[in-house]
């Protein structure tokens, strides 16, 4: 609006000029084009200025936004002077960024005031000798240099305006960058609901890569039958969580790279809210939101009844931690449930995807430790999460792989193993190593065989 009022007063004030005396009001006007030319070559620099600032703010905040969710890991690691030194450095950059902005954007008010000196002077110069003449009036030219003054206020006006429309251009660029991002999973356009399913699983001949060309899951094919419950155990890096995710469609198999199947349907041509709504996957890191325990549970089926919520936590046996809870299941939990153990956060998540009643649970086992009394809980809790549902764990713990009805052992993306326990300890594979290693009471942690990496990841079983 502004700025279409600024257009039509200089239109007005040029028409008053050129109708006052034509020739005089042409070169008055002969500064434009200097105008024109020192915005057409300050507009590039102060586009690049303006996105600095955008991008300098924002690893800014980034950088704020780690330091304080990871301020534990920082106080303990003793990283406050480094990291406060970076930090500096980081809002050196921006505050560097911020000037050069200013600079360029102040720098154009003091072009526009020159030529305004310069046109007046014009005015007054050529006036004058028409005066001399006797082309012009005296009162026309006094005139003529107020109208002058009044012809620049709205150019002034809208090379603000200009400067600031540059400015918020740079944040609309990285806005429209974020909103234009294509994701990466969308349903096929014939799609259809996948219904209510038996729990039936079948992988055909997978392969995944995150990055083309490195494989982090390798062919891999096997079956689960409704309501069995499979371990899926193998050292860090091996692909479990990759696999699940696949499962669950967080990525989607590529063509040609094999197929999964639930009940018989390829789940790439259901759509992913229906598979979503027959599935619970309970992630590795359980994450709370800031909010009621009762919000927290109820989290994706906010029409559950009050009732279902607490069956649910008796379940997994939260349901007496969370009435000891100050407020009981309206406690409110602070971001990321950080007003919880691990342990109670963990069973907070697991009745969380029993509200739900899945037909298939998913679940990544966190490998987090925790004290032997929640353990158990949670041991307890699993039995009954799994139990009637067809369930593939990766499991972590001794207890959950022997309760297993089939372990898929896996190592590099590649299934090297399956069977029961009894079969795998007797094929004294892989599976029989990991065993040894972390449950058959040898202390000391061994090298892990197989993809080199720390001992701590062979614990992962
Ligand atoms: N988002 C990702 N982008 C690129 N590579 C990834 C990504 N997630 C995992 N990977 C790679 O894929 C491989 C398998 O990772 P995955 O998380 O499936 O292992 P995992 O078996 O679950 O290990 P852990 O027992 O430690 O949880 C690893 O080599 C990892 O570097
Ligand atoms: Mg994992």
């Amino acid at each position: 609006m502004m700025t279409l009022g600024e257009l039509l007063s200089l239109l007005g004030i040029v028409i008053a000029l050129l109708l006052l005396n034509f020739k005089l009001g042409l070169i008055t006007m002969s500064v434009l084009p200097v105008l024109t030319l020192i915005m057409v070559v300050w507009q590039p620099f102060a586009r690049k200025a303006f996105m600095w600032v955008r991008r300098a703010i924002s690893i800014v905040n980034g950088s704020l936004n780690e330091n304080i969710t990871g301020v534990r890991v920082v106080q303990s690691m003793n990283r406050q002077e480094r990291n406060l030194m970076l930090f500096d450095e980081k809002n050196v950059d921006h505050r560097d960024a911020n000037l050069w902005a200013s600079k360029l954007s102040s720098g154009l008010l003091p072009a526009v005031d020159i030529l305004t000196a310069v046109a007046i002077g014009f005015a007054l110069f050529f006036g004058a000798r028409m005066i001399a003449g006797n082309d012009l009036a005296l009162g026309t030219l006094i005139a003529f240099v107020l109208y002058i003054q009044r012809f620049f206020d709205p150019i002034r006006n809208l090379t603000m305006q200009y400067t600031q429309l540059q400015r918020s251009m740079a944040s609309g660029t990285r806005i429209f960058d974020m909103l234009d991002w294509k994701p990466d999973l969308v349903d096929a356009k014939d799609a259809k609901p996948i219904g209510s399913v038996k729990g039936d699983i079948e992988m055909k001949n997978v392969s995944f890569s995150y990055v083309p060309g490195e494989d982090v899951i390798k062919d891999i094919s096997f079956q689960i039958k409704p309501g069995e419950v499979v371990a899926v155990v193998g050292p860090t890096g091996a692909g479990k969580t990759t696999l699940v995710s696949l499962l669950s469609r967080f990525y989607d198999v590529e063509d040609g790279r094999g197929a999964i199947l639930v009940d018989g349907h390829d789940i790439r041509a259901v759509t992913r809210n229906s598979l979503a709504s027959q599935m619970s996957m309970v992630l590795q890191e359980p994450f709370l939101f800031s909010g009621s325990v009762r919000e927290n549970i109820k989290y994706n089926h906010t029409n559950a009844t009050d009732e279902q919520m607490m069956n649910a936590a008796k379940a997994v046996d939260a349901h007496d931690f969370i009435e000891r809870l100050d407020e009981g299941y309206d406690t409110f939990l602070a971001e990321r449930g950080i007003n919880l153990s691990v342990g109670q956060r963990q069973l907070i998540s697991f009745a969380r995807a029993i509200v739900a009643d899945p037909r298939i649970l998913i679940l990544d086992e966190a490998t987090a430790n925790i004290d032997s009394y929640t353990e158990m809980m949670i041991q307890r809790a699993l039995l009954k999460l799994l139990k009637g549902r067809t369930a593939i764990v990766i499991a972590h713990r001794l207890s959950t792989i022997r309760g297993a009805d089939k372990i898929i052992v896996m190592n590099l993306g590649e299934v090297t193993e399956v069977g029961n326990h009894d079969e795998l300890i007797a094929m004294d594979g892989l599976y029989a190593t990991l065993y040894h290693m972390n449950y058959a009471a040898i202390e000391e942690s061994l090298p892990v065989s197989g993809n080199g990496q720390s001992s701590d990841g062979a614990a992962s079983t």
